[in-house]
């Protein structure tokens, strides 16, 4: 029984293997025109907005203060228009007429965003959605960059392989067990969303901004039956593979935390919990910051013994359930830290919720590289690392490969604040494709130890940033965007966070979490002027213009839509 049990779960992961790989060299060359996004196509060039943007003065006061701050760009801009819309919604309650006087209406969208004291919760909640919807329509979100060479697509056949009768062999074989008889050819519109997310990955992004796979995609990751359920090895903490009928596959991640819970403060970052919900808002965090470094990662309640215990082929994994004494089921996996009957995960009795992020392609067919961060923290009790230490830190960094050329540290910047708006002091290394070389995006994976405390703003990761003054234009520019009170960036963050399933339970970043980011996001901003200020005189010194593309389109639209 045993022994067969243990062949039918090699047969499976052997079949998955090579289906997968089939179907990359299949459909990849065919295919990889169709995954250009409608979002892609050139928009009429409205840097304007951007420029001005650049030159508003960031005040710590907040963007009351410089009465024509980007307010007059913004009124050209359709998102505007949007945000103004709802904003006269509100003040139809505060008797405003509405009258066009500078600087009064920021103000008054700050009254009706911030209190709930003019609305329902759902009323504020519905203005949140309104915000994410303008500022995903934003110019900035739509930076058009160079069209994408063949070469800058992580999937492609190898001319050489032929999609031989021996490999549709194989797949007959493996449509069974549960998983949907495939039928997938050449046309993309057959392609199960993940296998669409697979060819989307490029050199600088793992999607595109508006590609609307990625709603179906977790869509289907969080409603779709599970097939199977295994312990992935390694790591410190407990996780599953799942896998779905159409051969896609996630990461499981249980819940372990309540949401108002914080990270205990004697405890070390490198022995906190993973939390389920840290997962889910980084990739929506990550969005909205114009990223896209994040696989798509959704909630979702997961029926313990139906999608687990009673599906899993994994024999050390299914000998660890047991039933608590108030009747829930529990089991705890076997891993390296949290992996005992003290710290089993139990449904409530059966439902649990977890996280589940889409796995990226498998390392057989693209490789990935895995770098250690310049400003890893010591991860010893007692001793400091170089960069807590060295006050020239940077200028060392800035002369080593990968650092002293390309976007390397600029990347890098984006990534730490990133983690300095979430808290995430667990950074110890990033990943790469290796197929891009030194001249890529970094890969923002496992965030579990994001969002611990809110009470505490961990200036430490930030310090990249202040010991090298370095940031993109464009991660500058959406950061100020996210800053003003009709895009402010706790409230879009709440409004993508409200589209997971796992919200109907109970939203999945408390309130002082979100007031956290705000709190930080002014932090980041504060120390890019505080950078300016001491390179005055020397703007390309502190922001590094990766807009150079987006420039020269304006100045010259006739010969760039050609
Ligand atoms: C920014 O503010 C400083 C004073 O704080 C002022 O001297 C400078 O002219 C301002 N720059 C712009 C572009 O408004
Ligand atoms: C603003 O609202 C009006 C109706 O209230 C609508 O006709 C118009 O299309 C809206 N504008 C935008 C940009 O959403
Ligand atoms: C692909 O398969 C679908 C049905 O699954 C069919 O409608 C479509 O015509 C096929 N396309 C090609 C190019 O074979
Ligand atoms: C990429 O970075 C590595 C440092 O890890 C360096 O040795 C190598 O020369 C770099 N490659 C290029 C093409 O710059």
């Amino acid at each position: 029984m045993m022994w067969r049990m243990r062949r039918r779960s090699r047969t499976i992961c052997l079949s998955l293997a090579f289906i997968s790989i089939f179907l990359h060299l299949l459909l990849a060359l065919v295919s990889l025109s169709t995954y250009q996004q409608p979002c892609d196509t050139p928009l009429p060039p409205r840097t304007h907005i951007l420029r001005d943007l650049a030159r508003t003065n960031y005040t710590s006061a907040g963007i009351r203060s410089p009465a024509e701050t980007p307010n007059d760009a913004m009124k050209r801009d359709s998102s505007y228009e949007e945000a103004k819309n709802e904003t006269k919604g509100h003040m139809l309650t505060l008797s405003d007429k509405g009258l066009p006087v500078k600087g009064s209406k920021i103000d008054s969208v700050n009254m009706a965003g911030s209190s709930g004291r003019y609305g329902s919760r759902a009323k504020t909640l519905e203005s949140d959605l309104l915000k994410l919807e303008a500022l995903f329509d934003h110019p900035l979100y739509k930076i058009l960059g160079p069209p994408i060479p063949q070469e800058d697509w992580l999937l492609k056949v190898k001319p050489k392989v032929k999609a031989s009768e021996k490999s549709s062999q194989m797949w007959v074989s493996a449509s069974q067990e549960g998983y949907e008889d495939v039928q997938w050819n050449s046309s993309s519109s057959s392609h199960p969303p993940w296998l669409r997310f697979h060819l989307g990955i490029s050199r600088w992004q793992l999607y595109s901004h508006c590609d609307p796979n990625v709603e179906a995609l977790t869509q289907q990751l969080a409603t779709q039956r599970v097939v199977s359920a295994v312990q992935k090895s390694g790591g410190t903490q407990l996780k599953l593979v799942m896998s779905f009928p159409d051969y896609g596959q996630a990461m499981f991640k249980p819940m372990k935390q309540e949401r108002d819970e914080e990270t205990n403060y004697n405890l070390y970052y490198f022995s906190d919990f993973e939390r389920h919900n840290a997962e889910i808002a980084a990739f929506h965090l990550d969005r909205i910051l114009g990223y896209r470094r994040i696989p798509p990662v959704v909630g979702r309640l997961v029926d313990v013994v139906k999608e687990i215990k009673d599906i899993t082929t994994d024999r050390k994994l299914a000998q660890t359930f047991f039933t608590s004494p108030v009747g829930n089921v529990c089991f705890y996996g076997q891993c390296s830290y949290y992996c005992s009957t003290e710290h089993a995960v139990c449904g409530r009795p059966r439902g649990l919720e977890a996280s589940l992020a889409v796995m990226l392609p498998d390392l057989s067919l693209a490789s990935r590289r895995s770098w250690r961060s310049p400003w890893r923290r010591s991860y010893s009790r007692s001793k400091l690392a170089k960069w807590e230490t060295e006050a020239d830190y940077c200028s060392t960094v800035k002369k080593t490969p990968p650092y002293d050329k390309g976007t390397r540290l600029v990347d890098f910047m984006d990534m730490v604040i990133l983690d300095f708006l979430m808290s995430n002091m667990d950074r110890h290394h990033y990943e790469t494709f290796e197929k891009f070389g030194n001249d890529t995006f970094l890969l923002h994976l496992d965030n579990g130890r994001a969002f611990g405390r809110h009470s505490k703003d961990e200036r430490s990761i930030l310090a990249p940033l202040e010991q090298c003054c370095r940031i993109r234009r464009s991660t500058w520019l959406r950061l100020r965007l996210l800053s003003l009170p009709q895009y402010r960036i706790s409230d879009v963050l709440r409004a993508s966070l409200s589209r997971d399933t796992l919200h109907k339970i109970a939203p999945l970043l408390a309130e002082p979490h979100l007031a956290a980011l705000d709190r930080r996001l002014k932090t980041v901003l504060e120390t890019v002027s505080r950078c300016q200020k001491q390179h005055r005189g020397d703007g390309e010194e502190v922001i590094y213009n990766d807009m150079a593309y987006s420039k020269d389109m304006v100045e010259q639209p006739h010969t760039a839509f050609v």
